[in-house]
């Protein structure tokens, strides 16, 4: 197997950009951080979006902005930045104004299920940060960086890598390391991290730890912080050292602990369960559940998440935040 390259600012250079102008299409969670970043790198950004409180707050940010169309037509470079499932209902009406462009999209899903199309004559790339909107700006003030990975889907012009890393360098995401994938991967991988880890399954354990030690009689805020609180030092230790370099770093007790306790917690059924959340992510049937639930108004969403506000553990939470610095 082929060593992965890691692309680093060394391996690009902002001049593909000069003169261009970039559309943000969407001022939201990512779509304002990557504007800020790109625009903090000497570029010329211009934002679209329907009126009202993005584009107001892209205004307040010293933004020009524009409709989608009038946006896209100005740009060279397209960013499509509002959420995924309405990636088909912008593209409809950006689509005359792209031949000859660069659409960017910052998750695979659009183009892997199929939603969008795009026609020949454009070049389609993806740049994925591997964190959070608010991440990705602190990360470029820090000049840290952000991992990173792109990925080409059409290339019109035979420049869109060229154009890609560009890209990533004005992000700041060279600073960190970028390396070369698939709009498949990322979007299967990202969505499956955030369902069976991130999002779900972490959360999952932790309500179940918090339970099992509240039910024997243990003081709530102890339990909040022994299964909640205290993930926020170990998180850190994960990304920067990995599992085994977590392991390394804490306590005999909790090193042992951890490794006889892990497997009972977590078992051969669980990778099971994981299979079928996979597989319902891969044949599309999560995404197709989801387009439907955004058509509610985030319907089931918005119940799940009143009853995880108004649980004992997210009682117990707010009471600790509002008596300490945390
Ligand atoms: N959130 C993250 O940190 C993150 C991380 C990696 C990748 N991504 C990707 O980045 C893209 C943007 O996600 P996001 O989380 O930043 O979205 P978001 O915060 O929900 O931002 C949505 C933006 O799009 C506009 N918008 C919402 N619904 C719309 C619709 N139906 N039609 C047109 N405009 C609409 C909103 O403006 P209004 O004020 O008009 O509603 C807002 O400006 C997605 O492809 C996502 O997968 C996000």
């Amino acid at each position: 197997m082929s060593e992965l390259k890691v692309y680093r600012t060394e391996d690009a250079s902002l001049e593909p950009l000069a003169g261009k102008t970039i559309a943000i299409l969407g001022y939201g969670i990512q779509g304002s951080a990557q504007a800020q970043n790109l625009r903090d790198s000497g570029l010329n950004v211009i934002v679209g979006g329907r009126p009202g409180k993005s584009s107001d707050a892209a205004k307040a940010d010293g933004f020009y902005t524009h409709s989608f169309v009038d946006a896209a037509e100005k740009a060279d470079i397209v960013c499509l930045m509002t959420p995924d499932p309405s990636h088909a209902e912008v593209y409809a009406q950006i689509r005359s104004a792209l031949p000859g462009k660069t659409l960017v999209f910052a998750h695979g899903s659009s183009i892997h299920f199929g939603w969008i199309r795009p026609d020949a004559g454009i070049d389609v790339v993806l740049i994925a940060p591997s964190g959070s909107g608010r991440t990705v700006r602190e990360s470029f003030l820090s000049q840290k960086g952000m991992v990173a990975t792109f990925a080409v889907h059409q290339d019109a012009s035979g420049r869109a890598k060229v154009t890609a890393l560009a890209l990533c360098k004005a992000l700041g995401f060279l600073n960190a390391g970028v390396f070369e994938s698939s709009f498949k991967d990322e979007a299967v991988c990202d969505l499956f991290g955030e369902q069976a880890v991130l999002c779900g399954g972490v959360p999952e354990l932790v309500r179940y730890a918090y339970q099992t030690l509240v039910d024997k009689g243990y003081s709530k805020e102890m339990a909040y912080l022994g299964t909640l609180y205290e993930l926020r030092s170990l998180a850190d230790l994960y990304a920067s050292a990995g599992l085994d370099g977590m392991l390394e770093r804490v306590s005999e007790a909790a090193r042992f602990g951890g490794l006889v306790a892990g497997p009972k917690t977590v078992g051969p059924e669980t990778k099971v369960r994981m299979a079928a959340i996979l597989d319902e992510i891969e044949s599309g049937r999560f995404m197709q559940e989801f387009s439907q639930e955004t058509k509610t108004g985030f319907a089931c969403t918005r119940q799940m998440l009143e009853k995880e506000k108004t649980s004992d553990m997210s009682r117990t939470g707010e009471r600790i935040r509002k008596r300490f610095t945390l």
